[in-house]
């Protein structure tokens, strides 16, 4: 059969979903400019730039002899780790290969064609991509000062609705909602609804700022709360994130969930860096004075952007794609989010004081370039 008419087999619901654009990976942007992969600054993908700690390092050393064995698929050791951590019961914790891998589950045990989720514009594009491979569709709902707006999406909830995804802090806007107010959004919610709180950045927040929502899925059993060790704990390369739900929507994720989703180096390393929380607050620490210096830099180029709960922030460039492209040539990859709808942003990860420094010239310099363009345009 020829490959053209083997498509025509899929469902239109997924022959019609837009592919995910991840960050350019620093090999590629090497390749195509012909560059030292060495000097590339990769600020594009929400990654801890300190990589994971000595400590986890070591545990994945370990991990590694034992590569022949199939991983542990119920994870026990992690899980035993994470509910001791987080005071809930084993049996309520669900493993994923990422916390995408987690939202990805809730869509495959609850969403059939034709339901409904609800998400706010400029919300975490898997939201709609793991909703529309179901066939399920989508409402999205206009966002308040680039945020959610709970209210809204409260409104926004019909007897079709299955699934209501609030993401705290959000990606990439870097908005971030009050626990009082997310907890009084899913009391107000109708039982029958799943609540998923995804709160990948939850560790950049300041203490005082951070949620106690795993200790509310004892309250509300529609409610999935999910995290990663992808950002603070410096892992996206292994792949690990969880979610905390009743034991008994758990039952229904692990039914659908491939056996081996979580690797045994991941698994190792999860473990390890929970019990490393020094790491995490040297990062929040490294990662709220890269963000001053990175505000202090659009300051000066008198750009807007918006404060962000992260470890990433968005700013207004105006011409996004030419900056962007402008960036990649002076070997500096931030991430273009026309595809979130904000066409004159770009996103910037939070990187180490010298790559901070790095994109703030790069910047300026494509600035220049642009300010030269303009008003050659306009003689
Ligand atoms: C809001 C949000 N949720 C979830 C994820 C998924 O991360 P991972 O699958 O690496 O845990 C990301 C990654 O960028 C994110 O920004």
């Amino acid at each position: 059969m020829n490959p053209g008419n083997a498509t025509a087999l899929a469902p239109e619901y997924v022959r019609s979903i837009a592919p995910y654009v991840g960050g350019k990976p620093i090999e590629e942007l090497a390749r195509e400019m012909n560059l030292d992969p060495a000097t590339i600054v990769k600020l594009a993908s929400n990654e801890n730039p300190r990589g994971p700690s000595p400590r986890v390092r070591e545990a994945i050393a370990v991990a590694a002899r034992d590569l022949n064995r199939y991983p542990d698929g119920n994870g026990y050791a992690l899980k035993m780790a994470l509910a001791t951590r987080l005071a809930r019961s084993p049996d309520e914790v669900v493993l994923g290969n990422g916390s995408n891998d987690v939202l990805e589950l809730v869509t495959q045990a609850f969403l059939r064609p034709g339901d409904r989720a609800v998400w706010s514009q400029h919300a975490f594009i898997v939201y709609p991509l793991a909703t529309k491979a179901r066939g399920a569709i989508g409402t999205e709902v206009p966002a308040k000062d680039h945020g959610h707006d709970l209210e809204a999406m409260r409104a926004a909830i019909t007897p079709r609705t299955r699934i209501v995804f609030i993401a705290n802090p959000n990606n990439p806007t870097g908005t971030w909602l009050p626990p009082v107010a997310v907890e009084s959004f899913i009391a107000s919610a109708p039982r029958e609804v799943l609540v998923v709180l995804d709160e990948a950045y939850n560790e950049f927040l300041e203490p005082s700022e951070q949620s106690n929502a795993i200790d509310w899925v004892g309250r509300y059993p529609n409610l999935i709360v999910s995290r990663t060790f992808s950002k603070a704990h410096g892992l996206a390369g292994l792949r690990v994130g969880f979610g905390v739900m009743d034991a008994s929507v758990a039952d229904l994720l692990n039914r659908v969930r491939q056996p081996f989703n979580v690797n045994s180096l991941a698994q190792a390393a999860a473990i390890a860096a929970l019990e490393d929380a020094g790491y995490v607050e040297e990062s929040r620490r490294l990662n709220r004075e890269g963000m001053r210096m990175l505000e202090a830099g659009f300051a000066r180029h008198r750009l807007r952007w918006l404060p962000s709960h992260g470890n990433f922030v968005l700013v207004h460039v105006g011409d996004a794609r030419r900056v962007y492209e402008s960036l990649l040539a002076q070997g500096v990859i931030v991430r273009p989010v026309a595809n979130y709808g904000l066409a004159e942003w770009l996103r910037v990860t939070v990187g180490l004081p010298e790559e901070n420094q790095r994109f703030l010239d790069a910047l300026a310099q494509a600035l220049q370039v642009g300010a030269g363009a303009a008003a050659g345009a306009h003689r």
